[in-house]
């Protein structure tokens, strides 16, 4: 069942260069008990993508579209609808879990106000719940660990607790912006095994902002690939590592450690393009290693390769069977493996 359906999706910021559209025309939808993992480099807009939908950027930058939360459009949201939306129907937790919670404030009476600010529940009520939410993400001995403060926590710790906010009043959507990158290795699993977990348990929908494409493979159900601002391919995850269709995701995945298909890591040539100087047609083709001459005045649609309508749409003027032969050569690669 689908629970955002985001239509259109374009932010602009206005620079000293001129404007900035950093987000230009991104449409997807995130469904009850599915993780969507929106992938690209850095620069590509995924940060002010969620942003946009939380409705979290400062007065004055532009945000147009269509973000459809259960029907209530987040674009035209006033204060007052986004303070009732938010950590209840929408959640978020961010990388830096040490800059989200309030150092003077215990963990508790910071877990049990974001229950308080959207029910009107007796204090023991609350309270309970709050210790069922640390329990939940793997705190041990939660009733205890209430009346801690977040410095008594470590970096995962306290990760697990921005979780189990994000979680308390069990909100249809909860966007999740590189939320193991500032964590160890090991915890960065824990982490992935609990989100994995609590999709189940939860059954929200989940969107997933990663730079790492093995995130992407251990949790997600679906792909979106940006480049530039804009969504250049989306499939299931299966579809994405098995037959990916856009050169740009043909890089990403050459540039994963366990896929690269030369043996050796290789990132993909060129930079990201400036948000005021985007150059015309696709996007990718000053970087893209197989770009016709149409490529550079003619900005391919997002579309189904094959024309049907298989869940797997990439925007890309090659033609479908090009996208096929490379796409399967990469992913049977001796080095490919997942
Ligand atoms: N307040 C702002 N004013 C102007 N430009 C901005 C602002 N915030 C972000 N941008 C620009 O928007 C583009 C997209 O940024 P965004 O943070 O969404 O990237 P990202 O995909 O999340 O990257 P990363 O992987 O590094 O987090 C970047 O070019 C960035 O410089
Ligand atoms: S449209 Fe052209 S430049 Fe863009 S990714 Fe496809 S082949 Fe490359
Ligand atoms: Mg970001």
């Amino acid at each position: 069942m689908t629970v955002l359906d985001v239509r259109e999706l374009r932010t602009t910021f206005q620079t000293r260069e001129g404007a900035a559209c950093a987000v230009d025309g991104v449409s997807f939808t995130l469904e009850r008990g599915r993780v969507l993992g929106l992938v690209g480099e850095s620069g590509s807009g995924k940060s002010v993508t969620s942003l946009s939908l939380m409705r979290l950027l400062p007065r004055g930058v532009s945000v147009e579209g269509q973000a459809l939360l259960n029907g209530f459009d987040l674009v035209t949201a006033d204060d007052a609808d986004l303070r009732r939306l938010r950590g209840d129907e929408i959640a978020m937790i961010f990388q830096d879990p040490t800059t989200s919670l309030n150092p003077v404030y215990t963990v508790g009476w910071q877990v049990e106000e974001m229950i308080r600010l959207h029910n009107e529940i007796p204090r023991a009520q609350v309270h309970q719940r709050a210790r069922d939410m640390l329990g939940a993400v793997g705190i041990a001995q939660p009733a205890a660990r209430l009346d801690d403060y977040p410095h008594q926590f470590s970096g995962g710790m306290r990760q697990r607790v921005m979780i189990a906010m994000a979680l308390a009043n069990n909100p249809s959507v909860l966007i999740a912006d590189e939320p193991t990158t500032a964590l160890d290795v090991t915890t960065q699993a824990q982490i992935l095994v609990l989100l994995r977990r609590l999709r189940a348990e939860f059954d929200s929908a989940i969107m997933l902002i990663t730079h790492d494409l093995g995130v992407v493979a251990e949790i997600c159900d679906d792909v979106a690939v940006m480049y530039g601002g804009r969504i250049v391919e989306r499939a299931p995850v299966d579809e994405i590592f098995e037959s990916p269709r856009h050169p740009y995701t043909w890089g990403l995945l050459d540039s994963m450690p366990s896929r690269a298909t030369s043996g050796r890591l290789r990132s993909i040539p060129g930079t990201p393009p400036s948000l005021t100087e985007l150059p015309g047609g696709c996007r990718f083709h000053p970087r893209c290693p197989v770009a016709m001459e149409k490529c550079r005045t003619d900005a391919p649609a997002l579309r189904s390769a094959g024309g049907g309508d298989d869940g797997h749409l990439d925007a890309c003027h090659l033609a479908a069977e090009q996208k096929r032969a490379r796409g399967q050569g990469l992913a049977s690669a001796p080095a490919a493996s997942r």
